[in-house]
């Protein structure tokens, strides 16, 4: 099987390795020829909006996939749809956070209350419905925190809207007041099939995060992840879904609100690839491919923590026992995610002991290795 991954980021990387057992070869496209999936999979630099060439690159790949959103809409629309896996209308509804919510609301899945915003006068409004702190953010292109702003009663509505609103176009949400975020991970076969992953904690600074593990048993409370299934399926079966989806959640007193969606494999369930029967990589792949689905359970206890900005010393890292490390290959850069480690232990005590360690060490700023 060939399999033709838009983008070269660490997710390509990842998927790229996976496959590789199962003689599934990745190939992938970037605009940027030095991306990081090109150290274990063949990546030709072809910009996103240059359809002409990635329709001859395609030529032959016997499955189309993505792992990113920024792909224009005249791109992904002109690929072949009996190839493409996610289908093109799960990267269109996902890529736009408008889009996104209102899909959510024609679902009935609770969001965020939310408002796009074309003119200052608008965000005032919509302020007026929200209220104080809420959320601005750009409708494309956002990840890692980038493109949102906390707008409070001291922001300057004006000059703040001048900087950012005029643009390009922009949704205001409220403030989420969460006790905790989640994500949760599923599979969707050609067939319909649909296997989740437990659903995983999420801790994120600076909007980019930076650790996830699986529920614990205290926090399985109040039914959430029985409300988290049902708002995955509904939403794989309006979009005719095949591959691995995730939804990142807000854990409120009151259940679950869906943040964002990602049409995709994602960061929140790279623990998969140690800690669960089979990852997330393989389990897209073999969804693609027509292959049948691994198991999603876990395998002993997992956190992922990311190494954002700086690698520390590999040889500490390295002596810990559990740790599994997995680097990039990407040039350091402040907030930039450039490997992770997941640490699995046989108990969850020792795994909350090992996290805590693995948090101090990895903290920015950085201690150069
Ligand atoms: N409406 C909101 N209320 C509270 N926190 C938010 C809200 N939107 C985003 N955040 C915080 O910022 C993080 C990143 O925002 P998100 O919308 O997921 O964008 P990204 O695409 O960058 O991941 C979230 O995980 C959450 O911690
Ligand atoms: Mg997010």
């Amino acid at each position: 099987m060939n399999v033709g991954i838009l983008g070269g980021g660490q997710l390509a990387r990842m998927l790229a390795l996976a496959g590789w057992p199962l003689d599934i070869r990745c190939r992938t496209i970037d605009p940027d020829p030095y991306a990081c999936s090109g150290s274990v999979a063949p990546l030709t630099a072809i910009p996103f909006d240059d359809s002409t060439r990635i329709l001859e690159w395609i030529k032959d790949m016997d499955v189309i996939t993505y792992e990113l959103e920024h792909i224009p809409q005249a791109t992904i629309e002109s690929l072949p749809a009996s190839r493409l896996h996610p289908p093109a209308q799960a990267l269109l509804a996902t890529q736009d956070r408008l889009l996104e919510k209102k899909l959510c609301e024609k679902l009935s899945i609770p969001t965020a209350a939310f408002s796009p915003v074309a003119h200052v006068n608008e965000l005032r409004n919509a302020i007026g419905q929200l209220g104080l702190p809420a959320v601005l953010k750009t409708r494309r292109y956002g990840y890692d925190g980038k493109g949102q702003w906390i707008i409070t009663q001291a922001t300057p509505l004006e000059p703040f809207f001048g900087r950012v609103g005029t643009m390009v176009p922009l949704i205001v949400e409220q403030h989420v007041d969460f006790e905790w975020e989640a994500a949760l991970a599923a599979v969707r076969a050609l067939n319909g099939t649909t296997r989740f992953y437990p659903l995983t904690r999420t801790h994120q600074e600076k909007g980019i995060l930076r650790w996830a593990r699986p529920l614990l048993p205290n926090e399985q409370s109040a039914g959430i992840e029985p409300q988290a299934r049902e708002i995955m399926i509904a939403l794989l079966e309006a979009l005719n879904y095949v591959g691995v989806m995730v939804i990142e959640f807000f854990v409120t007193a009151n259940g679950l609100l869906v943040n964002e969606m990602a049409p995709r494999v994602h960061n929140s369930a790279h623990w998969t690839i140690e800690g669960a029967e089979c990852s997330q990589f393989e389990n897209h792949l073999r969804a693609i491919c027509g292959y049948p689905l691994g198991a999603t359970e876990s395998v002993g206890h997992c956190a992922t923590v990311n190494l954002v900005g700086h690698v520390m010393s590999m040889n500490q890292l390295l002596s810990l026992p559990g740790l599994h490390l997995h680097l990039y290959g990407k040039m350091p850069r402040p907030g930039r995610k450039l490997g992770h480690v997941t640490l699995r232990h046989q108990d969850s005590g020792n795994l909350a002991r090992s996290l805590d360690q693995v948090l101090k060490y990895t903290k920015e700023p950085l201690i150069k290795s």
